[in-house]
């Protein structure tokens, strides 16, 4: 939270959309845009540094997931990442078989390149959800036939915050043969990743998510892993991610991995207790309210997704931003399009809860302070909103 000239308050909390860049990061990325410019494939001096930094922040991103340095591929973000995994594997795959598995409520970057597979001839089933958001890894047991290649499926939902079973849909796939790849975005120095433990074969990351830069992410692969590039040139990222590394960005990437893995407990310890404050507050404050997704305790620390009746999602959201909330109605992605959120629809959402939504998402610089101030806020303009539409 900040106090900004006229004692206005801000208070972000949409760390789900983006995340604020921590301060050890910008340092390091300042470092390496004005003085370690070099590229890690040049012969000389400034090149071997630039390699030397590389190295450093593959290890570091490999470490906030418990996997091999060597396993890391560097790509442009997450949307980047989810479609190397599905497309890579559908093409070095495809003599093999041609169904995927994956839920109804993944990210676009997901759904989209299914959509696209379709078209060239792969099948898909897509598993539904629970109420809360929830899959059941019995169905994807179910769902596996002898042409499949690949299950996808999100470790933890980034509209509603509900924690998928990866580690038990990771056993599934690994008794059957079948590759599995976990889109991490929301997870990764929230909750525990390990990919070791869970028997992951991708992992799909994002920096920006974790208070690293934009346009920056990874993909990562197990050693049995084979996949197809998807971008084609001069061989970088082991010839699986052709093109100059953004070494500012990876850089980046690398130093707000390590913090994240340093203070995973103790981040996703204040997050949980600011978002109990959150729902206790606007429970207890508001009435007719409606927590979608999970019970607040089950799901991700950083996420709170609340409808409040008879009051439109993008209307709530203005009236907060007039002072100084951010919030938002959906996921970035989805908060433009219409037709309301195939998240909510997914869990059973319709009419005045579906267009009343608001997702709450919490980050490492919100504090007791700002939770209180949004309470405060959403009961008066909640309370207007309803008076002004009875009227
Ligand atoms: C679950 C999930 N996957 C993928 C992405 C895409 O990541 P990026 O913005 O780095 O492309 C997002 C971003 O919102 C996300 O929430």
């Amino acid at each position: 939270m900040q106090n900004k000239g006229m004692m206005i308050m801000e208070v972000y909390l949409d760390n789900s959309a983006t995340t604020k860049v921590r301060k050890e990061v910008i340092d390091k990325m300042l470092e390496v845009l004005e003085e370690e410019y070099g590229n890690p494939s040049s012969l000389h001096r400034k090149g071997y540094q630039a390699e030397k930094l590389l190295k450093e922040a593959r290890e570091n991103v490999a470490c906030l997931i418990g996997g091999r340095p060597e396993g890391i591929i560097f790509t442009s973000g997450g949307t980047e990442s989810n479609n190397l995994a599905l497309i890579g594997v559908a093409e070095s795959l495809k003599k093999k078989g041609n169904h995927i598995i994956s839920s109804t409520i993944e990210h676009p970057s997901i759904l989209n390149v299914l959509k696209f597979l379709e078209e060239s001839g792969f099948k898909v089933t897509y598993i539904e959800v629970d109420k809360k958001g929830k899959v059941n890894p019995e169905d994807v047991e179910n769902a596996i036939n002898d042409k499949t290649i690949l299950i996808s499926i999100m470790a933890v939902n980034n509209e509603i915050g509900t924690i998928e079973p990866i580690e038990e849909i990771a056993s599934i796939a690994k008794r059957n043969g079948v590759l599995f790849h976990v889109d991490a975005v929301q997870a990764a120095g929230k909750i525990e990743i390990d990919v070791k433990k869970q028997k992951l074969d991708m992992v799909s990351l994002s920096a920006h998510k974790i208070h690293g830069p934009k346009g920056v992410g990874a993909l990562y692969l197990s050693e049995e892993v084979r996949i197809r590039p998807i971008i084609f040139g001069g061989g970088q990222e082991k010839n699986i991610r052709s093109g100059t590394e953004n070494m500012p960005g990876i850089v980046g990437f690398g130093v707000a991995s390590r913090l994240a893995k340093e203070s995973l407990e103790e981040v996703s310890q204040k997050l949980m207790g600011l978002k109990k404050r959150l729902w206790e507050g606007i429970s207890s404050e508001i009435k007719d309210v409606h927590l979608n997704g999970p019970e607040v305790e089950e799901g991700a620390p950083h996420i709170l997704n609340v409808s409040f009746r008879g009051v439109r999602g993008e209307v709530l959201l203005h009236a907060l931003e007039e002072e100084g909330i951010y919030v938002s109605t959906g996921s970035a992605c989805s908060s433009k399009k219409r037709g309301g959120s195939h998240v909510l629809k997914a869990i059973g959402l319709k009419g005045d809860l579906l267009e009343g939504a608001i997702r709450f998402s919490l980050g490492i610089f919100n504090t007791e302070e700002d939770i209180d101030y949004t309470v405060d806020i959403l009961k008066k303009k909640v309370d207007f909103l309803r008076r002004f539409k009875r009227r």
